[in-house]
């Protein structure tokens, strides 16, 4: 196969997903309906919506870790059948492929609890091995559900390999700047946002969105995407700063619809899209994955995605 356009590091999970009336409290049991078991995992649905959502000539390689089991041979045909190069998935003896149980309610909103099995044996030994693949990349795709110490010996490797690196800093938590250093564009949700600036969460409004993103850029990163959720997101690279809103759909799951903004917004900057048509690409892909239920299930391809765009 010819080098990789976009590489993608993370995480492969099966999704466990329940609709429930409502999120459930501590203590409390519901009655769900519609389970389904759906390929996800952060990392995996980014390469996906890549796959996907790439035009002709732009390949995609993921890096990841799954166990010997029927889930691993699931998350792997879900990747092949969007086009994406699965050869740098390595298999452990030694953990079951990771699994997220998500609890989706009307309108949308999740609660996920993940069990990251294989994708913990990602380890910083591993990294040397990815140079030959993230080499000739032009974007190379993380986000934090592998350990952080592989993430971090990853988009080092990725930017001595002269490819520009892309954050997503979910699920939360604190980075140092030495890390965040390493990071082309940082695109953090509201709540990541706070934790990382170590700030109480809380709704975000977009007239915050420019002190926000100089704060992070501030801590090390050359430039930031705050998604805002209804309200679109706000780019900010130092000399641009630009707001592009969201599309207005009826959302029924919002799972992996971050992951699908992230991997639209790679492909559309490496097809040379300038950033504010970028955003607009990446939020109709992910406005499209929140109308359907599921992580993968619901990423659109590029031919719905431009149909999408020229009826809007
Ligand atoms: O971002 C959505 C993903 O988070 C799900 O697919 C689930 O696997 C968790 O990793």
């Amino acid at each position: 196969m010819s080098r990789p356009a976009l590489v993608v590091v993370g995480s492969l999970n099966m999704d466990f997903v329940c609709q429930v009336p409502a999120l459930p409290p501590p203590g409390a049991t519901v009655l769900g309906s519609d389970f389904r078991m759906i390929p996800g995992g952060k990392g995996a649905n980014q390469a996906c919506a890549a796959g996907r959502l790439g035009d002709t000539g732009l390949s995609t390689r993921m890096i990841g870790c799954v166990g010997y089991d029927l889930f691993a041979d699931h998350l792997k045909a879900s990747l092949s059948g969007a086009g994406v190069d699965i050869s740098a998935i390595r298999a452990t003896k030694s953990a079951a492929t990771g699994i997220a149980m998500i609890w989706v309610e009307p309108g949308g909103q999740n609660s996920i609890v993940v069990a990251p099995g294989a994708n913990a044996a990602l380890g910083p030994r591993d990294v040397p091995s990815w140079r030959s693949t993230v080499t000739g990349a032009q974007w190379v795709l993380f986000q934090l559900e592998t350990p952080l110490p592989a993430v971090q010996a990853g988009l080092k490797l990725a930017l001595e390999s002269g490819c520009r690196t892309m954050l997503d800093p979910a699920p939360a938590q604190p980075l140092s700047a030495d890390l965040l250093r390493s990071v082309s564009i940082l695109t953090p949700n509201e709540s990541e946002a706070c934790l990382l600036l170590g700030r109480n969460g809380g709704r975000v409004r977009l007239a915050d969105a420019p002190e926000l993103t100089a704060a992070l850029r501030a801590m090390g990163a050359q430039a930031v995407t705050l998604k805002l959720g209804d309200a679109g997101c706000f780019y900010d690279d130092g000399t641009l700063k630009h707001h592009q809103p969201a599309f207005p759909v009826k959302a029924v799951d919002a799972t992996a619809a971050g992951d699908t903004f992230n991997a639209a917004f790679a492909v559309a900057l490496t097809e040379g899209k300038p950033v504010p048509e970028a955003l607009r690409f990446a939020n109709a892909a992910a406005a499209i994955s929140v109308t359907r239920p599921g992580a993968q299930a619901s990423i659109p391809t590029r031919a719905e995605t431009n149909r999408f765009l020229s009826a809007v």
